[in-house]
């Protein structure tokens, strides 16, 4: 969910394409770095009026990743989860009818507006940063992260989508070289991963830490642990009843990307500085893809970047 300005900056002649630098080639804007993470202007804004405005209620559930961690996922079942009762009939679940990013949309953008109805918000903004009432306050925090070597191919696909170009349109190479230097929305990626990490160790309670690969590979029990940790557990009626598989279902990639609305709207913030198509969110699903796209050496700087950074934080992909 990041901020596209349009397709102005996809010029036609390559004399203009090499004044550009290669943040405004692959993302048609510049990154700008803001308390030791790289971010678009239009956040820059937003993130500095949360730090400042956003206030968090003691039963707020706060869903936060690094941009192509598997979000729309996680804001999908975090609002299924907590609004089981609320839409009971399924026919009449938000879900059916609007991108998961417009059901809960960021707090790091500049027009945010909190639902009062909804104790549920999303952040891609890192640990480090969150607003202080976030931290100080009793509210928790679901963050979702992914192997960095999907997470790269997820980027490159999705700022393709961003400049309304084909991916294949700015090399992969070059993204990949940004990655692994760490310039990317909200990089760099390991950092991002780490902070919630260590805070997630530290305030087991308040930080369910949750990889996509491991959603993926028992989603069931993940939901239940989700539920649990979010304060409103299946009953036994509940799970009698199938509840808990219902939102799989209803979340899963197969059923949302194949929803009118995934398929043909377009996503447009309150914000206004970006339109991007709905399905830009759902393109694979898969856990591997990498494997499709990058060599065997590309891969093993990634491993090696991984396990540095990670090392003696117990923290593995
Ligand atoms: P791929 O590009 O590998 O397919 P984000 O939501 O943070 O932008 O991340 C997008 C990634 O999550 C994309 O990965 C997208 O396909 C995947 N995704 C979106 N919805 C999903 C769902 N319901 N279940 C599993 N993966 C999903």
């Amino acid at each position: 969910d990041v901020p596209v300005s349009g397709n102005n900056a996809s010029p036609r002649n390559h004399t203009i394409m090499s004044t550009l630098s290669q943040e405004e080639r692959q993302y048609s804007q510049q990154l700008h770095q803001y308390q030791g993470f790289w971010c678009f202007p239009a956040y820059l804004e937003g993130i500095m009026s949360a730090q400042e405005h956003f206030i968090a209620q003691p039963t707020d559930i706060i869903a936060c990743s690094h941009p192509k961690s598997g979000t729309t996922w996680l804001k999908a079942l975090c609002f299924a989860i907590l609004t089981r009762k609320q839409f009971s009939e399924s026919s009449t679940n938000p879900l059916l009818t609007e991108l998961p990013h417009d059901i809960v949309p960021l707090i790091d953008h500049l027009a945010y507006k909190r639902d009062p109805d909804l104790p549920l918000a999303a952040t891609h903004i890192p640990y480090t940063s969150l607003p202080k009432s976030i931290i100080e306050s009793k509210c928790k925090i679901i963050y979702i992260c992914r192997d960095p070597k999907d997470l790269l191919i997820s980027l490159w696909h999705f700022s393709g989508k961003m400049r309304g170009t084909s991916a294949e349109a700015f090399p992969l190479e070059e993204a990949y070289e940004k990655f692994c230097e760490g310039v990317v929305p909200c990089g760099p990626y390991w950092d991002h991963v780490l902070g919630y990490w260590k805070a997630s160790l530290q305030f087991p309670e308040r930080v369910l830490f949750i990889k996509y690969e491991d959603l993926q590979n028992d989603t069931f029990s993940y939901v239940q642990r989700m539920a649990e940790f979010m304060g409103c557990p299946f009953s036994m009626e509940e799970e009698r009843q199938g509840l808990v598989q219902k939102v799989v279902d209803l979340c899963s990639f197969e059923f949302l990307s194949n929803l009118e609305v995934n398929k043909s709207k377009k996503h447009t913030p309150a914000a206004g500085t970006f339109r991007i198509e709905n399905n830009a969110f759902f393109r694979k699903g898969k856990v591997g893809d990498w494997k499709n796209y990058l060599t065997a050496e590309m891969a093993a700087r990634i491993d090696q970047i991984t396990e540095q950074k990670f090392s003696d934080s117990g923290l593995a992909f």
